[in-house]
């Protein structure tokens, strides 16, 4: 494995496909290896391109404008942060050997649309999942409930993320409005949605999996400690790490992880959404990049999640190991402003232990995550409560 000198003709290249928090951590990391990095988002000053050599601003889902970046870029890695890209355009890319699409340009496919991968995952690999079905109209959803499915369920546009778009009834008289609600809320609107049964689990899980390089270099794969999360409305506002759970259950997390990571191949980082319910593990999920829930690996692990994805990427070894019991806690906008302030940083930090990240984005919404608090401390109880403590320690304020 060779790194070159960034800036120079040996520069190892790679291009960051989104660069929001996720992104501009994995920046900084191969930053650290004197990589030479290139940020791409859909908005300026994101806050990965803050961190990088250099940045772009282009539309990811426009096929020619992303092949037109390439070709000029000429990067030795592709590295997507987020889902909304013209993956198509990643394949045929990966295909003439322009770059190597991290982990495959495959694994973005199938994973950009909520069809692909759980069809990949229950029908394909055989993995436990909710029971679900796939609609085009009203009427086929109506049916798809009522021939299976059941109620309580959860309707989510097949290609949406961040809860956007997603709804769960009870009944047979809120089909319509969750109907109406996903085709307002999909990232890009199909006219198709995924009806799942709710899986009334006890908790649930990011299993963190890493396929990297070893000695030989033949591809292994390796699991952080299982995170546990708290959603609300479809966004993660809670994590901490390691989530208490019995061998046998987590031995059939990490079983299924590996079928899901080796299917989609590659290397990197994936983060593995699993629901447990007594002994029974089901698959909701997997994310081919860093997840959102990981932010808590930047205090409790040797090597966070974006330290694993850069070294991982760049065919290093890694080291999944746990270092700190911990808990992070979401920092929301609060207001719809551009370039607003943070009040009571320093009160935040006043706890020992406790860190703060504020990503810098330039505009906020009042559901926008904006920056996160981190805590270890002797339980992840104890750590949760210092890491909800300090993020509601930070005030955001409008700058007039
Ligand atoms: N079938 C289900 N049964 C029970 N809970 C569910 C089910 N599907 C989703 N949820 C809940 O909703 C959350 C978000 O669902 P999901 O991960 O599918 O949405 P998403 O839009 O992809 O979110 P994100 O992008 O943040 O991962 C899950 O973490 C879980 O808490
Ligand atoms: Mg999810």
């Amino acid at each position: 494995m060779r790194i070159g000198t960034p800036l120079s003709p040996s520069a190892t290249k790679v291009m960051l496909l989104g660069s929001g928090e996720l992104g501009k951590e994995v920046i900084i990391e191969l930053q650290r290896f004197g990589v030479e990095v290139i940020a791409v988002d859909r908005y300026d000053n994101a806050p990965g391109h803050q961190v990088a050599h250099r940045a772009y601003t282009i539309n990811m889902a426009d096929g020619t404008a992303l092949r037109q970046l390439i070709e000029e870029v000429k990067p030795d890695l592709i590295v997507p942060e987020i889902e909304a890209i013209a993956t198509d355009m990643l394949a045929e890319i990966e295909a003439e050997g322009l770059a190597e699409v991290i982990p495959t340009a495959r694994a973005t496919q199938l994973t950009m649309n909520r069809e692909g991968i759980r069809r990949l995952a229950a029908e394909e690999l055989g993995l436990a999942t909710s029971a679900y079905a796939f609609a085009d109209s009203l009427d086929e959803l109506q049916a798809a409930i009522e021939n299976g499915v059941g109620y309580p369920c959860i309707i989510k546009p097949v290609m949406s993320s961040s809860g956007k778009g997603q709804s769960r009834i009870n009944s047979a008289g809120d089909v319509s409005k969750a109907w109406d609600y996903a085709m307002s809320g999909g990232r890009i609107n199909s006219g198709r949605i995924i009806v799942e049964a709710v899986v009334e689990f006890d908790y649930e899980i990011t299993l963190l999996t890493v396929r990297s390089l070893n000695d030989q270099a033949n591809i292994i794969t390796s699991y952080c400690q299982p995170i546990g999360h708290l959603q609300d409305k479809g966004d993660y506002v809670e994590s901490w790490q390691p989530q208490a759970m019995s061998e046998a259950v987590l031995k059939k997390a990490q079983q299924m992880a590996e079928k899901v990571t080796t299917s989609l191949g590659g290397r990197g980082i994936f983060g593995v959404e699993l629901f447990i319910k007594g002994d029974e593990v089901y698959f909701s999920e997997v994310s081919p990049r860093p997840h959102d829930t990981g932010l808590v690996t930047l205090m409790t692990q040797w090597q966070s999640e974006f330290a694993l994805h850069a070294r991982a990427i760049l065919g290093l070894p890694v080291d999944t190991g746990l270092r700190d019991t911990g808990a992070s806690a979401v920092i929301y906008g609060g207001m719809d402003e551009q370039g607003i302030a943070y009040e009571n940083v320093d009160l935040a930090l006043s706890e020992a232990q406790t860190e703060i990240r504020l990503f810098g984005k330039p505009e906020s919404f009042i559901r926008r995550r904006m920056g996160v608090a981190l805590a270890v401390s002797e339980t992840t109880e104890a750590a949760r409560v210092k890491a909800k403590k300090a993020a509601a320690s930070v005030n955001t304020v409008a700058v007039k």
